[in-house]
């Protein structure tokens, strides 16, 4: 009997580790996730080789996603925002729905969306407690053809920088949520108020490494538009307010150029009766330009 010379090409070491432990998933069935792991040993291995890690450094990286982990429930999702602050978020955002400088850009949903926003008439208020606002809108596609009917969705923080769902019974149910109807020209039109920057969650461990790492937790003013109509991509996005503090330096990296706006102020008794606000009020209008998919 000879001893045939055995391949340990598969035993660690740490100068070839990322190709190693990348070559372990070969045998993978779906080549994506392949792809998808090799990658993601490769990285994680030059993070590693690259910051020279220690042994403690890793058991607290550990300890933190432990904890990140423990904070999501069926409201709240940790994780979620830590892909958030980290950029993550708005970087598979941005790649996913790249400009094409035709369509509306859109930024992250964000975790106080409700699946079930109430369904208002065009023109009605969605809220009360801040400075009245009228935000008028016209969706079109990319020739610039009206989307008749399409749902315009939209929600926001109060004057005080929280969403209903963080304060219970403080403010009414769906206070500045509304699902509206564009009518046959595309136009729609709500009234509310100026929307104000305000703080992401700060009470787990995201916040815990935004204070450990000096950064502030704001997100500039906004007004959440979720724009959908059949065979159209739906289009996630917000409306900032030019006047807000944080447009550069906003939380979650959502800000983009082209979705800043003007909220002007309006002194006019006449247009301020005519769409049911007092005098003085503010007014925005964004128009909302999404693309014709076929088979949507
Ligand atoms: C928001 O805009 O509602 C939001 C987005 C990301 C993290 C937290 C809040
Ligand atoms: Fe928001």
């Amino acid at each position: 009997m000879t001893d045939r010379p055995r391949d340990l090409s598969g035993i660690f070491e740490a100068e070839r580790s990322a190709e190693i432990v990348a070559a372990s998933f070969d045998g993978a069935p779906d080549p994506r996730l392949r792809e998808i792991l090799a990658s993601l040993v490769r990285h994680a291995h030059a993070f590693v080789k690259e910051v020279g890690l220690t042994g403690e450094e890793w058991a607290e990286g550990i300890r933190f996603l432990t904890a990140t982990g423990r904070r999501c429930d069926a409201t709240r999702q940790e994780f979620i925002l830590l892909s958030d602050v980290l950029g993550v978020s708005m970087l598979v955002e941005s790649l996913n729905n790249p400009a094409d400088g035709r369509c509306t850009e859109s930024t992250v949903e964000g975790p106080f969306h409700l699946v079930d926003s109430p369904e208002r008439e065009l023109g009605d208020a969605i809220g009360e407690g801040g400075e009245p606002c009228l935000v008028t809108g016209r969706v079109t596609d990319t020739s610039g053809a009206p989307v008749a009917g399409a749902r315009v969705d939209v929600w926001q923080a109060d004057a005080d920088g929280f969403y209903d769902v963080q304060r219970p019974g403080e403010v009414p149910d769906r206070n500045l949520r509304g699902l509206f109807t564009a009518d046959g020209d595309g136009e729609f039109r709500f009234r509310t108020v100026v929307p104000r920057h305000y703080p992401i969650p700060t009470d787990g461990p995201v916040g815990a490494l935004l204070r450990a790492t000096g950064r502030h937790a704001n997100r500039a003013a906004h007004i959440h538009l979720q724009v959908s109509a059949p065979g159209v991509r739906t289009l996630t996005t917000h409306l900032f307010a030019d006047d807000s503090p944080y447009l550069d330096s906003d939380a979650v990296f959502g800000v983009k150029a082209s979705l800043i706006r003007t909220f002007a102020r309006v002194d006019d008794p006449g247009r301020a009766a005519e769409y049911g606000l007092p005098n003085p009020f503010r007014h925005v209008d964004f128009p909302v330009t999404v693309r014709r998919e076929p088979g949507m």
